[in-house]
C-alpha cells in the first residue's frame, strides 16, 4: 500500500473514531472542521492528490473522495443521534406538572350573583336559549302597556315603582324597570319568531326586608313558536331546577297565579327548610318562591304585532338573588348588597371558576 493511502486509512481510522466519540454538537462540529472544513486534514490530502505520482492518482483520489462520503454519512447520522439524546434529556429533566396552581390563588372573589348568573346563563345556552338584554330605564309603554298592564293596575303605583323626573314623548315619566318582561317586548319588536331568549339584568322595587331589596336581579324566558303549550313551559323549568341545584328530588311545585301578561299564569316554588339560620333546598316545611311563569297573553303578541291564532308560546321570571340564597344556603337577601369584604370572602367565587353544564356549575 503506497504511502498516500495509508495516511488515507489513518485518517478514516481517526476520524470516525472522533465522530463516534464527539459527546455535544459542539465537539461533533469541532471534529467535522478538522477533518472536512477548508484547512481540515482530510481537505488537505484531497488537495494534494494533484502532487502524487501519477499511477497513484486515481486509487487515491478515488478513496479520498470515499472518505469525505463515509466521514459526512458519520457526522450526520451522529448529529441526529445526538439531537433525539438532547431531545430525550429535555423532556426528563424540563418536567412541568400542568395540574399545579400557576400562581398562589387570587385575593378578589367573584359575587354569588354574578356566579349564579352565569351558572343560570349556562343552563339555558345548552337548551338553545339566546341572551338578549334591555336598559335599567324602561318607558311605561314596555314595562306596562305593552305586558297588558292597565293602567289602574296597582304595579303601577307609587310604592311599588321607583319613577324618574323625566316624561317620554307620551308625558308618561320614564322608571327603573320592575321586571325584566319589558324585554320580552323589546325582542319581539325588533325580531321575527320563532323566539327563545333569556335576558338577565338588574331590577328595581320598592321593597326592603330579609327576602326583599330595592334591587335585585331576574331572569326573563321566553320561548314563542306555532305549537308551544303549558307542558313545554313546565318541562323546561323542572329540567333547569334540576340542573341548577345539580340533584334530580329537587321538590318543586307550581302555583296558580295571575300575571296580566300571561294566561294561565303559575308560580314555581322550590322546597327548602331553615335550619341553624342557613337555607337548605330540598324536602322540609317550607317553599320559597322562585319564579313566575306562563303562556304569553294573547294580547302581549297582538301588541307587538303577532297572531296569536299562529303563534304562541311561554315566559317566565326568576330571581337569581333567591336562587343564589338558595343554592348556597344564604339566609339574609340584604347581606348579598353591604359589600361585607368578609362576606365575600366566604360566599364569593374565584373568578376562573367559569360555570358550564358539561365541567361543573358550582364546583
Ligand atoms: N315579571 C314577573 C315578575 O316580575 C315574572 C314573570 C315573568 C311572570 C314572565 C310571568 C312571565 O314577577
Amino acid at each position: 500500500m503506497s504511502e498516500a493511502r495509508r495516511q488515507v486509512e489513518e485518517l478514516r481510522e481517526r476520524f470516525l473514531a472522533a465522530v463516534q466519540a464527539a459527546a455535544d454538537s459542539e465537539s461533533l462540529e469541532r471534529v467535522r472542521v478538522e477533518a472536512l472544513g477548508r484547512r481540515g486534514r482530510v481537505t488537505e490530502l484531497a488537495k494534494g492528490v494533484g502532487r502524487l505520482p501519477p499511477e497513484q492518482r486515481r486509487e487515491v483520489g478515488q478513496a479520498v473522495n470515499a472518505l469525505k462520503r463515509e466521514l459526512e454519512a458519520a457526522i450526520r447520522a451522529r448529529r441526529e443521534v445526538l439531537a433525539r439524546e438532547a431531545l430525550e434529556r429535555r423532556l426528563r429533566e424540563e418536567r412541568l406538572d400542568v395540574t399545579l396552581p400557576p400562581r398562589e390563588r387570587p385575593e378578589g372573589r367573584l359575587h354569588p350573583v354574578s356566579h349564579v348568573l352565569d351558572e343560570i346563563v349556562a343552563i339555558f345556552a345548552d337548551m338553545g336559549f339566546a341572551v338578549a338584554e334591555g336598559p335599567d330605564v324602561e318607558d311605561d309603554f314596555h314595562n306596562f302597556t305593552a305586558l297588558n298592564i292597565p293602567p289602574a293596575h296597582p304595579a303601577r303605583q307609587m310604592q311599588d315603582t321607583f319613577f324618574l323626573e323625566t316624561t317620554d314623548a307620551q308625558g308618561e315619566p320614564y322608571l327603573l324597570r320592575t321586571h325584566t318582561s319589558p324585554v320580552q317586548i323589546r325582542t319581539m319588536e325588533a325580531g321575527r319568531p320563532p323566539f327563545r331568549i333569556i335576558a338577565p339584568g338588574r331590577v328595581y322595587r320598592r321593597d326592603y326586608d330579609m327576602t326583599h331589596t330595592p334591587m335585585f336581579h331576574q331572569v326573563e324566558g321566553l320561548l314563542i313558536d306555532r305549537r308551544t303549550h303549558m307542558g313545554h313551559l313546565k318541562g323546561c323549568l323542572v329540567d333547569f331546577v334540576r340542573a341548577f341545584f345539580e340533584r334530580d328530588d329537587i321538590p318543586v311545585r307550581f302555583r296558580p297565579s295571575y300575571f296580566p301578561f300571561t294566561e294561565p299564569s303559575a308560580e314555581m316554588d322550590v322546597g327548602c327548610r331553615r335550619s341553624q339560620g342557613q337555607l337548605v333546598v330540598g324536602a322540609g316545611d317550607d317553599w320559597l318562591e322562585v319564579l313566575g311563569c306562563g303562556m304569553v297573553h294573547p294580547k302581549v303578541l297582538e301588541m307587538v304585532g303577532l297572531d296569536p291564532d299562529v303563534w304562541q308560546g311561554f315566559a317566565f321570571g326568576l330571581g337569581v338573588d333567591r336562587f343564589a340564597m338558595l343554592k348556597y344556603g344564604i339566609p339574609d337577601l340584604r347581606t348579598f348588597f353591604e359589600a361585607d369584604l368578609r362576606w365575600l370572602r366566604h360566599y364569593g367565587f374565584l373568578p376562573l371558576d367559569v360555570p358550564t353544564t358539561f365541567a361543573g356549575l358550582s364546583r
